[in-house]
């Protein structure tokens, strides 16, 4: 298990790239076994989720290989539809993307209940539905999730909630079914778009994505494509409250900036001066920062991935904050870790009051879940002393060498590898 070792107060001045998006890359690898032919994906984020996605691949019989460190060629031409019970597919939650391909490819998918973030109850009723609606059967046994039906039919699928996995997987099993499948109250995120771009790349028939109403026509094959991932949304809001929290000047690269106004607009009203370019976002400090009300919604709202982040930031600027984490019933885990570093915070279900302190005090803390992690990272970076962070396999989940793009700037981080206890 590795550590991070945080010496803190640092300014960050620089640029930092960032690399391509974790939940585009999780959706549009395993899509690739839809193709009957060879795919390249470029600006593949190297990070722990899509390694351990491409590990199951890989034992269903799909040919991957990284042309370079971002670049991944996948060859599922002669792969076979066996029942996906390996222990990656509990640690992630992408791997639930597996049943709508496998769904989508062979009429029938076997692959094990998913892991992720714990955030409490995680449920997947949305993914059934649709899958139901497109006329399979769904038994759920022994830990396995059993999709499968005689033909593929599209449907209309009104989702209660607009599901990211929900509205993708669903996505998935219908591009190649008969017919017209309608996603209504469909979910937004920049992510969607992209996989929806990869899926018509390789000749699929969508239309809508990025809207609340998705129409997909099927078709009868899909064939190998080339395809560059969007930049990530989360990583670069990430480094933007990074150049915040230190009072610093970072540019961030390699954005899409329209894909960060909810963050922007966030740092704005707090006072941070946001300069956009037109593929890259530089935050600077001039003055004071104000504390803000916060509420986490669906794309384009403000991303619940940022919560922890923000939070992170607030509890360090004077005065009262409120967060309200609109996606998710218990995403505050990470507060009793942030108050071992001197955080103000009361957490009452879904809203979090914050008292602005000074500054934090650095301590030993853990990473409890992904962006927790990289919170509690950018805590120790304005940390008086030193801090530890633990359990960083979570934040190597999502961001690629998190401490190498932090210390070109002014940080003071060193990983250590621990010994496990067996
Ligand atoms: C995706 O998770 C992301 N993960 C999460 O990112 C992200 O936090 C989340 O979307 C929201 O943006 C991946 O893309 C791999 P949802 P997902 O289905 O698909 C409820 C990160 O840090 N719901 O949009 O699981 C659910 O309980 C990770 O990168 C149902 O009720 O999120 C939640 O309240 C963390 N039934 C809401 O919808 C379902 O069948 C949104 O969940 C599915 C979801």
């Amino acid at each position: 298990m590795d550590q991070l070792i945080i010496n803190g107060r640092c300014k960050l001045k620089g640029e930092v790239i960032v690399n391509g998006a974790k939940n585009a890359a999780c959706a549009i690898i395993p899509a690739a076994i839809l193709s009957n032919d060879i795919c390249v994906i470029e600006n593949v984020p190297h990070i722990e989720d899509v390694i351990s996605l491409v590990e199951v691949m890989n034992e269903i019989g799909v040919k991957t290989e990284f042309i370079n460190n971002n670049t991944l060629k996948i060859d599922s031409r002669n792969m076979v539809n066996i029942c996906v019970n390996y222990e990656p597919v509990t640690k992630i939650r992408s791997s639930y993307y597996l049943l709508g391909v496998l769904l989508g490819r062979f009429n029938k998918a076997e692959v094990a209940f998913p892991g992720g973030c714990n955030f409490g109850t995680r449920p997947i009723d949305l993914h059934i539905k649709g899958f139901e609606a497109l006329g399979a059967t769904v038994n759920l046994e022994h830990g396995i999730i059993d999709v499968s039906t005689n033909e593929l039919i599209g449907a209309n699928i009104y989702l209660d909630v607009a599901s990211v996995g929900a509205t993708i997987n669903i996505m998935l099993a219908a591009v190649k079914s008969k017919g017209l499948t309608i996603i209504e109250n469909a979910a937004k995120e920049p992510h969607i778009v992209d996989t929806a771009n990869f899926l018509n790349s390789m000749g699929a028939n969508i239309k809508g994505a990025g809207t609340d109403v998705i129409k997909i026509a099927g078709v009868e094959e899909l064939t190998g494509s080339t395809y560059t991932i969007v930049p990530d949304q989360i990583e670069a809001g990430t480094y933007m409250v990074a150049g915040a929290i230190t009072g610093g000047d970072v540019t961030v690269k390699n954005v899409i900036p329209k894909h960060m106004e909810a963050i922007s607009a966030k740092l704005i009203e707090m006072g941070v001066e946001v300069i956009e370019g037109d593929e890259e976002i530089r935050v600077v400090v001039n003055k004071p920062l104000k504390n803000i009300r916060l509420k986490t919604l669906f794309y384009p709202g403000f991303p619940t991935d940022m919560q922890p982040q923000m939070a992170v930031l607030l509890s360090v600027v004077e005065g009262t904050s409120i967060i309200t984490e609109g996606i998710f019933e218990n995403r505050f885990q990470y507060v009793d870790q942030l108050k071992r570093m001197g955080a103000i915070i009361a957490v009452e279900g879904r809203v979090a009051v914050i008292e602005g302190i000074k500054q934090f005090s650095g301590a030993e803390v853990k990473a409890t879940d992904l962006r927790a992690g990289a919170g509690m990272v950018l805590a120790g970076l304005v940390a008086q002393g030193q801090t530890i962070v633990s359990n960083v396999h979570y934040i190597d989940r999502g961001y690629e060498d998190i401490e190498k793009k932090l210390n070109a700037m002014g940080a003071d981080i060193t990983r250590i590898s621990i010994e496990e206890d067996n």
